[in-house]
């Protein structure tokens, strides 16, 4: 059965970027990319993906300026109330409500996973959705003060694996759901 699972990276006290979208302080940090929770072995297991639009602007900005393309070969669903261009035939432009995706995102990924890839509020738009399964993080050994959050509900979640990968610490967990509705 397909999951969705939110597969990021986030700085000690807890955000994905700064409040630039700078990712540098993330992007320097020791990696083994064959490691704990390793980006290849979860890739692997990826479907089809979501992402708001200020994380595909970011991808899209990243690969202009280092002069790579787009990366992904699974369908990208990127949520935005804007009508941004998808850089390749697999992005769609989508708007709206996690649940009436449910069905569509499923089909899609075949009977692999579907990568929340962020933010944190469209993260915590489908776990309200009972549409996340499963956080995987790696926090890097680093504050910001301040930024774009990692998750933007209360929730509760259940610490399921815990290790080291190079300047990480990297932890899965279940979610449990949200804080006073369990
Ligand atoms: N550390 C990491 O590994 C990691 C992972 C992912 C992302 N990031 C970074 O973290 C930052 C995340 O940015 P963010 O917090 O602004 O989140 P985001 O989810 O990337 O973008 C938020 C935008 O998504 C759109 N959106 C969200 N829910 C929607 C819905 N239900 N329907 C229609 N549109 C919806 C809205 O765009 P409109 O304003 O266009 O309507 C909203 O302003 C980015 O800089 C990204 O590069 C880092």
């Amino acid at each position: 059965m397909t999951r969705f699972r939110y597969f990021t990276a986030a700085s000690l006290d807890g955000f994905l970027a700064d409040d630039d979208d700078n990712l540098d302080w993330l992007m320097t940090q020791p990696i083994d990319e064959d490691g704990p929770l390793n980006y290849s072995e979860f890739i692997a297991g990826i479907g089809a993906l979501v992402m708001g639009a200020t994380t595909y602007q970011w991808v899209v900005e990243h690969n202009a300026t280092s002069g790579e393309s787009w990366q992904y070969t699974q369908p990208t669903w990127v949520f935005t109330h804007r009508q941004l261009a998808p850089v390749v035939d697999n992005v769609t432009i989508a708007a709206g409500a996690a649940i009436d995706f449910r069905q569509t995102l499923a089909e899609a990924a075949d009977g692999k996973d579907v990568w929340i890839v962020g933010g944190g509020d469209l993260a915590a738009q489908f776990a309200d959705a009972g549409m996340l399964d499963e956080v995987l993080v790696s926090f890097a050994p680093v504050t910001l003060g301040g930024g774009r959050p990692l998750f933007t509900r209360a929730y509760d979640f259940e610490l399921r694996e815990v290790d080291r990968n190079g300047a990480f610490v990297v932890a899965r967990y279940d979610v449990v759901g949200a804080r006073g509705r369990n």
